[in-house]
């Protein structure tokens, strides 16, 4: 499975790429807006620095404008993945996008048939935000599962890429299930490592080494 870092903040970017794990970034508006710096520098700052996929997502919501602004993103780095929203002008934009070779992340999904669309489409990525749906007493992970279903039913190509994950064991069940990308805050990748017996068990294993003549 493929670890993205869900965020545009350029050091918790360089921290992640230094654990040697990561393989790309997704950005949202709200991201973006927590930096107070212009867009098309947080994409070239994050370009520099992971040499992956990285999602920059589109603002307007009609199929021409969304059209000029994927081609404008992907213009600023081959690494660039358009992001575009779960609505019929976004498909279109997304339809678009795959028949002139510009990968497309399909962003604010939150049921399988939204998943289906996404796919018949011809997007790179379908993310569904299962964060967002536990928020509502809905089970976000069970909306993965069955995406995996219906794309591994029909080999639709489209990677799906967890997101609005909140914890381990959201990184847990998408592993288990063999999604293809989760997308993590620095926090959850950091609580990933952690075990309380790795700690108990180092600390024993440095103490007794200190009766070990060298
Ligand atoms: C995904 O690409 C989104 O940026 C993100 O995962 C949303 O997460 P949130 O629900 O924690 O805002």
């Amino acid at each position: 499975m493929k670890f993205f870092i869900d965020t545009a903040d350029i050091n918790e970017i360089k921290e992640a790429a230094s654990y040697g794990l990561l393989d790309g970034v997704t950005t949202n508006p709200t991201l973006v807006a927590r930096t107070g710096k212009k867009f098309r520098q947080v994409l070239e700052e994050i370009c520099a620095i992971v040499d992956g996929p990285i999602s920059a997502e589109v603002t307007a919501v009609d199929y021409e404008t969304m059209r000029r602004e994927a081609e404008e993103l992907a213009s600023i780095h081959p690494n660039i993945v358009v992001k575009i929203p779960l609505i019929l002008e976004g498909l279109k934009c997304v339809r678009w996008c795959s028949e002139h070779d510009i990968d497309t992340n399909v962003t604010l999904c939150f049921s399988p048939t939204q998943a289906l669309l996404a796919a018949k489409a011809g997007a790179t990525y379908i993310s569904p935000f299962v964060g967002r749906l536990d928020d509502i007493a809905h089970e976000g992970m069970e909306m993965v599962r069955q995406i995996i279903e219906i794309y591994d039913a029909y080999d639709y190509e489209t990677e799906v890429l967890v997101a609005s994950v909140r914890h381990p064991l959201h990184v847990l069940d998408a592993a288990r299930m063999g999604a293809d990308v989760c997308t993590m805050p620095l926090s959850v990748i950091a609580q990933l490592v952690k075990h309380p017996l790795t700690d108990l068990g180092l600390a024993r294993f440095l103490e007794d080494a200190k009766k070990v003549p060298r």
